[in-house]
């Protein structure tokens, strides 16, 4: 694993309690909404980056989606089995997704894209539209602004990297994406960038 990544691992396993306990100040109650309002009756949804599996996993399990959240900390994944133990849970590198094809009808990213080096996003996204199955729904939160470097977060070391929004919606619907809404929100003291898509294929 890159140092780059490492730093992302180290840094969210040792923090994860603290950014769980912080977690509601991040409202992402419509964008959820509007996702599964796209999602067929009992859908299969695979969330990326899911830390402590709340709120996403959790919402989209009472809303009666099967959930798989992937994750490479081992602390985030010890708090989402707890807080959501109906879902299913993968240890794992997201850049390294070795998933079926077509195999889900919906994905979801919060908050974890913006800290996968940018120049993996445009392959991240490719393996995204393999994953799904046309028509697929994708929710994803991007940064609102360009830049990459590291600076302390929860008193450790953290790593961030994204593009300007417009150079991470053409990434997306190079990938095979048609944007259905994007918007830049404010949320608790942040800003980040919200994409909904359908994949086409
Ligand atoms: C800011 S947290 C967001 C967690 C959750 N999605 C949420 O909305 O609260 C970012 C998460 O992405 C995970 N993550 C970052 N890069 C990853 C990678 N390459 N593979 C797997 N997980 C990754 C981190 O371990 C962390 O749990």
């Amino acid at each position: 694993m890159t140092e780059k990544k490492e730093i992302v691992k180290r840094g969210y396993d040792k923090i994860a309690k603290e950014y769980q306990a912080d977690r509601h100040i991040f409202d992402n109650k419509r964008e959820l909404e509007e996702f599964v309002s796209l999602l067929p009756w009992n859908a299969k949804v695979l969330d990326i980056g899911c830390g402590a599996a709340v709120p996403f996993i959790k919402f989209l399990v009472e809303y009666g989606c099967s959930v798989t959240g992937i994750d490479f900390s081992k602390s985030m994944l010890k708090l989402a089995k707890r807080n959501v133990p109906e879902a299913k849970f993968i240890k794992q590198d997201v850049t390294r997704l070795g998933l079926k094809a077509n195999s889900f009808d919906g994905l979801t990213s919060s908050y974890c894209i913006i800290h996968i080096p940018r120049e993996k996003h445009s392959s991240l996204f490719q393996s995204f539209h393999r994953i799904l199955k046309p028509e697929g729904v994708m929710l994803i939160s991007m940064g609102y602004s360009e830049w990459e470097g590291t600076d302390k977060y929860y008193g450790v070391n953290m790593f961030w990297s994204h593009y300007s929004p417009e150079k991470s919606l053409q990434t997306i619907e190079n990938a095979g994406f048609q944007t259905v809404w994007d918007e830049i929100t404010e949320c608790g003291g942040e800003r980040p960038y919200w994409i909904l898509a359908r994949n086409k294929k």
